[in-house]
């Protein structure tokens, strides 16, 4: 087994990634993976996405664009593992074991089914074992640390009763993990000023064709000050969006500009749209690529899917032997 340190964490298919995800997630886990005493795991969580999304094409544009957003970010994925959910189903039978050592009240309280548990008949038996096909994606490859959002810090608890009662029954099988909660994450606004999100509807699609993209930041909410008059850099959301990742001389220009006046919300809104189409003109051209080339998505897949699958048996043929299959 190797000594690096095992980072692991997923993706859930169930939207295209925005600029939320991308600055909040994509880039500073890539940025952890260049660690040489890490070894990433990052996977895309596609048998999850079955509790909300049902329609087979779209489950495959989804899984395909987060592969090709992480590929045209620069995720190295020789060097370490990359793979979809599904193709190592392994977990889905590591799953059936630990539903068998997950106690019924523990789910009754976790986020994902509490969240819509005022109308029951919309919750499907997934959505209720939901957190325990986090356990197994977890325990099975015998990760230590999961870096997550605030919201699955539940769901890795879980994963650690789960998998400590197991240990109880049948000693040191699985690694306990560690979840990395990054407490002030950044927080990308969406276009009507909350946090930036697939269930909003307010977000900005940084990958989009140019004229679809343009349409979404020119629905940038601003408020009627007239052109002619001064702004207030620090409550336009145009502005905070620009300062994420312009470089600081412009963003400085913008800034001097809105307080100054004779600079409209219109002009701002050109600045931020030039400076994504430029900035991630790489990126964009990447991913576009491997949107049309999926094979060569499938190719890069594979290589971590054949890697995770040789780990998944190991870890479950010690698994059955200890339950007597
Ligand atoms: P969404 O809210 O669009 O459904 P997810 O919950 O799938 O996004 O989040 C996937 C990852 O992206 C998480 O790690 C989350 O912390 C990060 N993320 C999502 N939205 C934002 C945002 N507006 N700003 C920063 N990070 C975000
Ligand atoms: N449930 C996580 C989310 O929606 C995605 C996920 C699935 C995950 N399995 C995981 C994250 C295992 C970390 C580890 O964000």
């Amino acid at each position: 087994m190797s000594t690096k340190k095992r980072v692991l964490t997923g993706i859930t298919s169930s939207g295209k990634p925005h600029i939320g995800n991308i600055l909040g997630a994509v880039l500073p886990a890539i940025e952890l993976s260049k660690n040489a005493d890490i070894e990433s795991l990052f996977f895309i969580s596609d048998f999850h996405s079955l509790t909300t999304i049902k329609d087979a094409d779209n489950r495959r544009d989804f899984r395909n664009a987060i592969a090709a957003t992480w590929l045209a970010f620069g995720f190295d994925y020789e060097s370490n593992l990359f793979y979809r959910q599904s193709k190592v189903p392994q977990v889905a039978e590591l799953t059936w074991y630990l539903n068998c050592f997950t106690p019924f009240p523990m789910l009754q309280y976790a986020h994902a089914f509490k969240s819509k548990a005022e109308n029951l008949s919309d919750v499907n038996a997934g959505l209720f074992t939901y957190p325990v096909l986090m356990a197994a994606d977890i325990l099975l490859y015998d990760a230590h640390v999961v870096p997550v959002g605030k919201d699955q810090k539940q769901h890795i608890e879980i994963a650690r009763d789960i998998g400590r009662s197991f240990n109880h029954h049948y000693g040191e099988v699985f690694v306990i993990p560690e979840a990395s909660i990054q407490e002030n994450v950044m927080m990308v606004p969406g276009t009507d000023g909350r946090k930036m999100s697939k269930s909003y509807n307010n977000y900005i699609d940084m990958m989009a064709p140019k004229k679809q993209l343009k349409k979404q930041i020119y629905s940038i909410v601003t408020d009627a000050t007239p052109l002619e008059d001064p702004k207030d850099p620090d409550s336009c959301l145009v502005y905070q969006l620009y300062e994420l990742f312009a470089d600081p001389s412009d963003v400085q220009g913008m800034r001097e500009s809105l307080l100054k006046g004779g600079y409209g919300y219109g002009h701002a809104k050109g600045a931020l749209l030039e400076e994504i189409l430029t900035r991630f003109a790489k990126e964009r051209e990447l991913f576009h690529f491997y949107m049309e080339n999926t094979d060569k998505l499938e190719e890069a897949l594979s290589i971590g899917e054949e890697k995770a699958s040789e780990i998944a048996n190991a870890k479950l043929k010690q698994v059955r032997e200890l339950l007597g299959y």
